[in-house]
C-alpha cells in the first residue's frame, strides 16, 4: 500500500508519500481499500502541530474517506468483505489502504457513490447536529450562514432549506455567493465587498437573523452577533480565520441570545444513539435527493500537496476529494 506519512508536524511540504507494507486488521478491525478522501480544515490543521488532537508521530493524515472492507479480524461480524463504508476517524484516510476499527465504519448501500460518502459525514453531521439540535432551527426562521462556500457551510445552507428555514448566505467573493446562490441560499452577502451589519438589516427588515452558523470567527463574530435577533442562537462551529473571538457579554443580555458551542466529534462519542438517529435521517435525506455534496474537485491521491495548497488559499467551494481510481 501507499499513503502519505507525516514524520514531523511542520507543515504539508514535510508530508512524502511512501510505499508501506499492508497491514492485517487485528481482532475488531477492518481493513477498508480507499477509494475516496475529502480534505476537511482540520487535516490542514493536524499535519501542522495546530489541531487539538496530536496523533503520536508518524501517521497518516486523512480525517474522512469511504471504501470497501478487503479484510476482517476476528470477532468483527456486522461487516463482510465487499462492503461499502464510511469512515471519520481524524487520520489514516489520505493513502491506498487504512485499518479502522469495525464499530465505527459506517456501511453504506452501494448506491452510495463513494466520492459522496467521503464527502459527506463530516460536513453534513456538524451542521445537522448545530441547527437542528443546539439551535432547534424551526421552519421559517432566518438563518446566517458565514464561510457558507466552504465544507460545513454548504451543508449547513442545504440542511436549512431541507428544515424549510430561509438562507442568508454570506462569503468572500461574488463567485463564492453564486455557488451558494445554486444550493438554495435565498440572498447572499459578499463580505469582502458588503458592510455584514448594513447587509443583513436590510435583508431581514431590521429584525437580524435567528441563528447565525458560524465556522470562520474572527473578525466577522462580533458584526454578526451584533445584528443578531431577539431570542437568536449563535452557533459556535470554528475559527477557520484563525482568531478566537471574545465577546461582551452584555450583547446576549441586550438580545436575549444564546452563543451555543457545536462540536459533532464528542457528540457523536457521547450520545452514540442520538447521533446514529442522526445519521439515519441525513442519509433519508440523501436518498431523497434534499443534500448532497457541492464537489468543487476530485484529484488523484498523489496530488495532496496542491489539495492542500488550493484549502490553505480559501479557495475550496464546498468540498475537495482525493480518489484511488487504481484501487
Ligand atoms: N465544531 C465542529 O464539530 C466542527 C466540525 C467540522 C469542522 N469544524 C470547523 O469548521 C471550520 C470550517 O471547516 P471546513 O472544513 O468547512 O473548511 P473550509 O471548507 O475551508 O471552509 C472554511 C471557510 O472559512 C472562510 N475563511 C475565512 N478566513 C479564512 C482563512 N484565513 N483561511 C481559510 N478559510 C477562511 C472561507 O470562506 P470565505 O473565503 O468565504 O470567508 C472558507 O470557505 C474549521 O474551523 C473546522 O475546524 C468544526
Amino acid at each position: 500500500m501507499h499513503a502519505w506519512i507525516c514524520d514531523n508536524p511542520v507543515g504539508v511540504d514535510a508530508l512524502t508519500w511512501k510505499e508501506i507494507p499492508t497491514p492485517q486488521p487485528q481482532a475488531g478491525e477492518v481493513r477498508v481499500r480507499i477509494k475516496a478522501a475529502s480534505l476537511n480544515f482540520p487535516d490542514l490543521l493536524i499535519v501542522q502541530n495546530k489541531y487539538q488532537f496530536k496523533p503520536p508521530l508518524p501517521f497518516v493524515p486523512g480525517s474522512e474517506y469511504a471504501g470497501v472492507v478487503e479484510a476482517v479480524g476476528d470477532g468483527v461480524r456486522h461487516l463482510q468483505v465487499g462492503q461499502h463504508v464510511a469512515c471519520v476517524l481524524g487520520t489514516g484516510g489520505f493513502g491506498t489502504h487504512a485499518i479502522a476499527p469495525a464499530a465505527l465504519c459506517m456501511p453504506l448501500p452501494e448506491s452510495f457513490p463513494l466520492e459522496d460518502a467521503a464527502a459527506f459525514v463530516l460536513t453534513y453531521a456538524t451542521s445537522h447536529h448545530a441547527l437542528v439540535d443546539r439551535a432547534q432551527l424551526k421552519a421559517g426562521e432566518t438563518l446566517l450562514v458565514l464561510g457558507a462556500a466552504g465544507g460545513v457551510g454548504t451543508s449547513a445552507i442545504q440542511i436549512a432549506k431541507a428544515l424549510g428555514a430561509r438562507v442568508i448566505a454570506a462569503a468572500s467573493s461574488d463567485e463564492k455567493c453564486a455557488v451558494c446562490q445554486s444550493i438554495g441560499a435565498d440572498a447572499t452577502i459578499n463580505y469582502s465587498r458588503d458592510n455584514l451589519r448594513e447587509s443583513l438589516k436590510t435583508l431581514t427588515e431590521g429584525k437580524g437573523p435567528d441563528v447565525i452558523y458560524d465556522p470562520v470567527g474572527g473578525d466577522l463574530a462580533e458584526p454578526a452577533f451584533r445584528s443578531i435577533a431577539w431570542r437568536g442562537r449563535y452557533l459556535v462551529v470554528g475559527f477557520a480565520a484563525g482568531p478566537i473571538p471574545a465577546l461582551p457579554w452584555n450583547l446576549m443580555l441586550l438580545k436575549g441570545a444564546s452563543l451555543v458551542g457545536v462540536f459533532w466529534g464528542d457528540f457523536a462519542k457521547r450520545e452514540p444513539k442520538n447521533n446514529a438517529a442522526m445519521m439515519q435521517e441525513l442519509a433519508q435525506w440523501y436518498a431523497q435527493g434534499k443534500v448532497k455534496p457541492v464537489l468543487d474537485r476530485v484529484v488523484p491521491m498523489a496530488d495532496l500537496k496542491e489539495a492542500y495548497a488550493y484549502m490553505g488559499s480559501r479557495s475550496v467551494k464546498g468540498k475537495l476529494v482525493l480518489s484511488n481510481p487504481g484501487t
